[in-house]
């Protein structure tokens, strides 16, 4: 088992990565010896791996189960209402822990009930996606959706302990396995180059090795606390996290979710603000290509997606990053550098709606 360890603010905590690492867990056992801990499950994960689970949760007898329905519609704060009386019902207290064992969908929703029971009591977090391990499980950002928008209600909320179980992955159909990709290679570009040369050795097939997922979860892990760590708030550094994100969302949004996960829509982003990137004079041509091969790599290349490139962009308008009227891209200087906040140029509409383009399919 590999681990690291964070440091974000005040708040100290593990995140473990191996295979089969939750069953006789020591540093599991110890966050999880409180009074109860209220164990909030993705229902589809029971389905797939009840054996398993049923074995691992035979350990503990101080556990209530909340299965959850692991659906995007599922994270709001009516069905936040039934987890929370039922953790009053089961009598959780100040000290009891929830254990979030699920997509980021599961880890999100129990973040947010437990940012909120009685103020706010301890959580666990076992994510079992790729994109939950790394991504969503890191960095304490914990919401719901509302109607007007995802993740638009929330807090933040660091966990006690991090455990991805690369065994869960075994189940995982490819295209979550390419949305968990997507942001390892997200990271990869924005700086994580560890990871960066293990990907230009690899294709999707091969990358789905035991050893080398769990190398490519261990680096990007370390690379987003590394990011999260300098600003947990989410007021600098921590937006070029967000890289790919803003025509990724836009595409999303105006897709109104459906027939596109959201792994092909960050990668249509970041080929977009790649190419933006170049064409504001930012990033070489040779680099920018690098970067479309290596998504090509991935079967995540151009022209897979069609959508109209001015919706797209009357899409981009409402990023909650942006500010005032102009939209707030994240850019690469570089491969590994990206420029944000004041440092990025306003990108004129006519390069956007030419990245835009060249990378979908109108
Ligand atoms: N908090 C954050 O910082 C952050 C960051 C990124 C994304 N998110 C949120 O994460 C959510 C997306 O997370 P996700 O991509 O994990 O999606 P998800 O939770 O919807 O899971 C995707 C699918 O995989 C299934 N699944 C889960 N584990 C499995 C396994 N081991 N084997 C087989 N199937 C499995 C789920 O049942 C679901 O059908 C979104 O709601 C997004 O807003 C949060």
């Amino acid at each position: 088992m590999k681990e690291i360890e964070a440091v974000i603010g005040a708040n100290r905590y593990t995140v473990q990565i191996g295979h089969r690492i939750m069953m006789n867990n020591d540093e599991l056992r110890k966050k999880l010896s409180v009074d109860k801990c209220a164990v909030v499950l993705s229902n589809h994960l029971y389905d797939l791996h009840w054996e398993y689970l049923m074995e691992l949760l035979g350990e503990y007898t101080n556990k209530e189960l909340f299965l959850m329905q692991d659906l995007e519609e599922n994270k709001n704060y009516l069905y936040a209402e039934k987890f929370l009386q039922g953790f009053a019902d089961k009598n959780l207290t100040r000290d009891s822990v929830v254990w979030s064992i699920g997509g980021g969908v599961v880890g999100d929703f129990a973040g947010y009930c437990a940012s909120l029971y009685m103020r706010g009591i301890n959580i666990v977090q076992c994510p079992t996606t790729l994109l939950a391990m790394v991504d969503a499980s890191i960095g304490g950002k914990v919401a719901v959706n509302l109607r007007s928008g995802k993740n638009l209600v929330g807090s933040f909320l660091q966990p006690l302990l991090v455990t991805c179980d690369t065994f869960l992955l075994s189940t995982l159909p490819e295209k979550e396995i390419k949305c968990g990709l997507a942001e390892i290679i997200k990271h990869a570009l924005i700086g994580d180059t560890a990871s960066f040369d293990i990907l230009l050795k690899h294709n999707l097939v091969s990358v789905q090795k035991e050893d080398v997922l769990s190398e490519l979860i261990y680096n990007s892990v370390k690379f987003k606390l590394s990011v999260v760590s300098q600003d947990e708030r989410d007021v600098s550094i921590r937006s070029i996290l967000n890289f790919g994100h803003t025509v990724g969302h836009a595409i999303e949004s105006l897709m109104e979710y459906k027939g596109i996960t959201h792994g092909e829509a960050v990668a249509a982003g970041i080929l977009a603000e790649s190419r933006i990137s170049k064409d504001m004079g930012l990033l070489s041509l040779a680099d920018q290509e690098k970067i479309t091969a290596l998504l090509n790599q991935y079967d995540m290349g151009d022209g897979s997606i069609s959508c109209d490139a001015k919706s797209v962009l009357g899409h981009m308008k409402f990023d909650k990053k942006n500010v005032g009227n102009s939209i707030r891209f994240i850019l690469l200087k570089e491969l590994g550098v990206p420029l944000y906040g004041g440092s990025v140029p306003n990108v004129p509409n006519d390069v956007i709606i030419s990245a835009l383009k060249e990378t979908l399919r109108e």
